[in-house]
Order: structure tokens, then C-alpha cells, then sequence
């Protein structure tokens, strides 16, 4: 049987952290109070005019394929989650394969599952890679949110920031990726979108995020709870064997009641909510990679990734590193 492991992980945050009281000075009406007292955010990153995802998503591809200690050529398959793409077309992902001089013919494609993208595109790569077709995968969460935030409305432009991750998942005769659970409920998609589009070269709708805090977070909480235990049934395994939870990362209430529903402290959970803010697809493949380089998610560790965003979709994985 084929398994499919995680090789390396790479990411990437632009520019310098904007902290709270930095959206102040920026004429926001808000404070640092209000906002980490809700979602736990302290400070996010933004990406300078012009930046795009995919050249975010280049840097974090570079990293984890070299902690993959592999070559760009090897990677057979790419996968980029996004809801902040370069174009309409081409792909964000043709364009980070072409940065990275991959030139093998091998399939890259961009998914769209908002901040539950990375997870698709794992649980996507995984198959593929048990199926025999492929050998090497990247997948990446790669976001500029900032360019589909309504600056004038405060109740959604503070919990958002930019930045990409990145994994190289490789074929392995030993299991890595035990497990995982893919989901959506369209009925629920106008509780959280950016309802417009571009038509006959005008806007048409509404380009902007929107949002329904309270129903998203009553939401959230409930999917990610029982996802999170999908998974682990799935596999088999204990609750006990769990070494880290790595959640998307929205909100520190939402990431504390998912946490309380595994049954694990909150010191088995990567959170970097407080620092990244809401990276979107993102947030969990840069929360990854913050913990296996410093140490904390080693060889032989068991991690659950849990997301839920737009449409709406959630999803888990329970990986053996
Ligand atoms: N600063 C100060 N005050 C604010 C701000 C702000 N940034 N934003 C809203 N307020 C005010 C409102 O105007 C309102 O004032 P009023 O009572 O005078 O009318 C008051 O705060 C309460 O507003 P609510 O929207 O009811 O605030 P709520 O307690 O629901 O918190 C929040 C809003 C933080 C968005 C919450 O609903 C939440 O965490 N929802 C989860 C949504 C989430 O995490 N989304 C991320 C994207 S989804 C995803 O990734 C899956």
C-alpha cells in the first residue's frame, strides 16, 4: 500500500506584523481591546501593493521543498488553495509552477474551499499519491486577503491578514496522512462571501467580504468539533495519541471550545491566531510550519488540521509525521 507523508513545510508572512493599534493610526475605528478580546488577534501581516499570491506562495514552496530536501522537478502535482488568485486565469498554481522552473509536465491546479482549502488540497494530494499516479505533491495556502477587505467596515477588515504555507507530501511505504474528512453546506454560502465578480470589464456585485460574525462562529463551532472527531474515529486511534491540534486559524474562542470538544489542553494546540490574524487557506499549512521549526511537531508526533470556511466547507486530517 502507498502512504503519503509530509517531506517539509515552508512558509511565508509579507512585510512587517500590524499590530492593533496600528489599524488605529491607519483611521480605524477600533481598538486592541475589543479585537483580541474577541478573536485573540494582537497583530497581522499585510502584503505590499501589487504582491500577489503567487509570489507568496513561491517563497513558502521554495522553504518546504528544501526542508524536503527534494527538487523542484520532483514535485508531480501541485495544488494551490486560494480565494485571493493572481487571474481569473491562468491558475495561481501554473504560475508557482513555472516559478519554480518545474518543467516535468506535471499537473498543478488551484482549489477554492476558502480558509478549508488547504485541507482539500491535502486530502486531495493524499489520494493521488495513494492511487500510484503520483509521487510528489506540493500543496499551498497562499492569501491577500487584504485586497477584498472593506476597510470601512470594522467588524471584518481587523480579523484578516496575508501570507502563504506550504507542504511537500512524498509516497512512502510507512503511513503518514491516516485519515481524512471533507465537507460542505451550500445553503449556508451568504453567510460568509465576497458576493461580485468582474463582467464585461465592469464589477458586478459587491467585491468585498462579507460576513455574519455570529451564525459563522456558531457554525464554526459546531462543525469543527465533530470533524475533528470524524477523523480520529476514522483512523482508529485514541484521543490520548494526539500530540498537536492544528487548527485554521480564525478565532482563539473558536480554536478553545474545538479544543475542549478533543479533550486537549490548549498547550497541545498550535495557535498563531495573535500574530498571523485570519490568513484564510493559509493559516494552517503557516501554523504547521511555525511548529515543526521550532521544534515542537517532531518525527513520530501525531497531528489533527482542522478548517472550515466560505460555501460553507470544513474538513480535518490526521497525519503521522
Ligand atoms: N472594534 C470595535 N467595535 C467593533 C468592531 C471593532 N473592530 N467591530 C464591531 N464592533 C462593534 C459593533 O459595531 C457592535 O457595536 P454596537 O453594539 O454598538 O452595535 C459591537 O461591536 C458588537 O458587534 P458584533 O458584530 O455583535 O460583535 P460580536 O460579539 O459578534 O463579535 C466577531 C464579532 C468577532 C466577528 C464574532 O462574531 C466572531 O468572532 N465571529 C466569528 C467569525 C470569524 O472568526 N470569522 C473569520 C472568518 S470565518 C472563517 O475563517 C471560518
Amino acid at each position: 500500500m502507498i502512504h503519503a507523508r509530509i517531506a517539509g513545510t515552508g512558509g511565508y508572512l509579507p512585510g512587517e506584523a500590524v499590530t492593533n493599534d496600528d489599524l488605529l493610526k491607519r483611521g480605524i475605528d477600533t481598538s486592541d481591546e475589543w479585537i483580541a478580546a474577541r478573536t485573540g488577534i494582537r497583530a497581522r501581516h499585510f502584503a505590499a501593493p501589487g504582491v500577489t499570491a503567487s509570489e507568496l506562495a513561491l517563497v513558502a514552496a521554495r522553504r518546504a521543498i528544501e526542508a524536503a530536501d527534494c527538487a523542484p522537478d520532483d514535485i508531480d502535482i501541485l495544488i494551490v488553495a486560494t480565494s485571493t488568485p493572481d487571474y481569473i486565469f491562468p491558475s495561481t498554481a501554473t504560475l508557482v509552477q513555472n516559478g519554480l522552473g518545474i518543467r516535468n509536465g506535471g499537473a498543478a491546479f488551484d482549489i477554492q474551499a476558502v480558509c478549508c482549502g488547504f485541507v482539500y488540497g491535502l486530502a486531495m494530494a493524499e489520494k493521488f499519491i495513494a492511487s500510484g499516479s503520483h509521487r510528489r505533491a506540493l500543496v499551498i495556502g497562499a492569501e491577500v486577503f487584504s485586497r477584498i477587505l472593506d476597510w470601512s467596515d470594522r467588524g471584518t477588515c481587523v480579523l484578516f491578514g496575508d501570507g502563504a504555507g506550504a507542504v511537500v507530501l512524498e509516497a512512502s511505504s510507512v503511513p503518514g496522512v491516516r485519515a481524512t474528512a471533507l465537507h460542505a453546506d451550500g445553503s449556508n454560502h451568504s453567510i460568509l462571501c465576497v458576493p461580485g465578480n468582474v463582467a464585461s470589464g465592469k464589477v458586478t456585485g459587491d467585491p468585498f467580504l462579507r460576513m455574519d460574525g455570529q451564525a459563522v462562529f456558531k457554525f464554526a463551532v459546531k462543525v469543527l468539533g465533530e470533524v475533528a472527531q470524524e477523523v480520529v474515529d476514522r483512523a482508529g486511534v485514541s484521543h490520548d495519541s494526539i500530540d498537536w491540534l492544528v487548527p485554521h486559524q480564525a478565532n482563539i474562542r473558536i480554536i478553545q471550545s474545538t479544543a475542549k470538544r478533543l479533550k486537549l489542553p490548549m498547550d497541545k494546540v498550535v495557535t498563531t491566531v495573535d500574530r498571523h490574524g485570519n490568513t484564510s487557506a493559509a493559516s494552517i499549512p503557516l501554523a504547521l510550519d511555525c511548529a515543526v521549526r521550532d521544534g515542537r511537531i517532531r518525527a513520530g508526533q501525531r497531528v489533527v488540521i482542522e478548517g472550515v470556511g466560505g460555501g460553507f466547507t470544513w474538513g480535518a486530517a490526521l497525519i503521522d509525521f
